[in-house]
């Protein structure tokens, strides 16, 4: 067995960590904001951008040992198929075991994801028809 597939795999696993780390340091500087903590918030944002750059090295690591044919068209593919199953599956699955109240917080993600799902569509169709940027 090659060895590619288990680098691509942990790469991934390592940028899923770094980036939630991202979100929970947002998240975090977000909370410190509204409790009066503009400083805290400000140095929980920075720890953000520097989590945001340790998920993007090993984003990069990972298209480095990617098949060339994998290009940015495809991989928004796969990311649109993956909001697609999260929207189809995984919300439902799980708004359908918690409290209402939990379950708006669901449902609104999935609306949110739905109209983001369309944008990436469009994405994907634009660069179908490209070889280069979008069109302005
Ligand atoms: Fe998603």
């Amino acid at each position: 067995m090659s060895r590619l597939p288990r680098a691509q795999e942990f790469l991934k696993t390592g940028f899923n960590a770094e980036a939630a780390s991202a979100a929970r340091f947002r998240a975090m500087a977000a909370r410190a904001e509204r409790e009066g903590k503009p400083r805290l918030a400000a140095a929980l944002l920075g720890l953000a951008a520097e989590k945001d750059a340790l998920a993007l090295s090993q984003y990069e690591a990972a298209q480095s040992i990617r098949e060339p044919h994998e290009g940015l068209a495809a991989e928004i593919e796969a990311a649109l198929a993956e909001e697609r199953y999260e929207n189809e599956q995984l919300y439902p699955r799980m708004w359908r075991d918690v409290d209402p109240e939990t379950g708006a917080v669901f449902h609104a993600v999935v609306a949110r994801q739905a109209e983001q799902a369309t944008e990436l569509e469009s994405l994907v169709d634009r660069l179908g028809r490209s070889v280069g940027d979008l069109s302005a």
